[in-house]
């Protein structure tokens, strides 16, 4: 009886094994260590003179049985597995690796503010962030901007009430955070930003703009002027140059804009798709912060200085990767984004 059970646990485990092959040469393996001339069932069939003779019968009936199941079992399944010749029922092999899924990737967009907050982290810039719906005291009145400031006209900012406006730059930021803490103060505040301009190539009714703010005793033009230098010599490149052109901004004083220089010509040819001859690009304006925003948090003026900046970052992308149309930015076309 033993030996009937044996070899019903030699079928179980032939059969299983005979399942688990998915591929023509596992199929042949199988049949070789089973089937072959010094296979298994072979064996089986020599234990047969070894055996008390009333075992015998049962024994080699059932044995028989088996190799002509399993004859039979490898036969199907050799069809189902096929030659990988077409035609053929395939088997799923579970054994090879899958099929790769495409993983996708931060935007371009999202990675530069990643990158521009490591630059300005190094340079001891914390990030901060604030509201894109915003009332008039954080982003006009606050920032020395009185009610009648052109700034505020409709036609430059997007109206949610009289009051509520989807903010048209990050300078609203600098008054939260000087709001919420004593100095020193030094952030930068990433972030997008809304105005009701007609797109085309370089315009968007939506793009991304970082604000940079330090508060201190003691801080001056020249720290602005180095921190910026260094940090467009950081994003863009060792060669590149700025410079500072004077300006107007009603919360700084003396405010400039910034400019970089063009990398495609030094400034003598006419139809310079970049620079038009100029020989610089401008990247976004800065300045010492006027006393009158410092006075309007409450900070004391006599002891503090300040300077803020703000940039564009959807100008310094097209100009460090040569995108000639900010759309590309927003279409999401992955061909387009695969790029980067
Ligand atoms: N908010 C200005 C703009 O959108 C950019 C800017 C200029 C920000 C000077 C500043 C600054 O903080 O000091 O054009």
């Amino acid at each position: 009886m033993k030996h009937i059970v044996r070899l019903e646990e030699f079928r179980k485990q032939a059969l299983k094994e005979l399942q688990e092959a998915f591929q023509a040469d596992s199929l042949e393996q199988w049949r070789i260590l089973y089937l072959g001339s010094h296979g298994e069932v072979k064996a089986l069939m020599q234990q047969l003179k070894d055996l008390p003779p009333a075992d015998k019968p049962a024994f080699g009936k059932r044995a028989n049985e088996i190799k002509q199941e399993l004859t039979a079992a490898f036969k199907q399944r050799k069809e189902e597995v096929g030659e990988g010749r077409p035609g053929k029922k395939q088997v799923v092999d579970m054994t090879l690796p899958g099929t790769p899924v495409p993983i996708g990737h931060r935007h371009l967009i999202t990675q530069t503010i990643e990158e521009i907050a490591e630059i300005f982290g190094r340079m001891g810039f914390n990030v901060a962030y604030g509201p894109e719906v915003e009332d008039e005291w954080h982003i006009f009145d606050a920032l020395n901007m009185p009610a009648a400031h052109p700034a505020r006209d409709p036609l430059d900012s997007f109206y949610i009430t009289d009051s509520v406006i989807l903010r048209s730059e990050t300078s609203n930021v600098q008054i939260r955070v000087m709001e919420s803490q004593a100095p020193p103060v030094r952030i930068i505040s990433p972030g997008r930003v809304y105005r009701p301009d007609t797109v085309d190539a370089t315009h968007s009714f939506m793009f991304h703009q970082v604000e940079g703010l330090y508060v201190d005793e003691g801080v001056s033009m020249v720290d602005l002027k180095t921190c910026l230098d260094q940090f467009c010599k950081a994003y863009f490149g060792p060669t590149v140059a700025t410079r500072f052109r004077p300006h107007f901004f009603p919360f700084t004083e003396p405010s400039a804009e910034v400019d970089i220089s063009c990398h495609l010509c030094p400034g003598d040819r006419e139809d310079c798709p970049v620079c038009k001859g100029s020989g610089w690009i401008e990247l976004g304006g800065c300045g010492m912060v006027d006393p009158n925003v410092l006075e309007a948090v409450g900070y004391d003026t006599e002891k503090y200085t300040g300077y803020a900046f703000g940039f564009g970052i959807e100008r310094m992308v097209m100009r460090k990767y040569n995108i000639p149309d900010i759309r590309l930015l927003f279409e999401n076309d992955v061909r387009f984004l695969r790029q980067f």
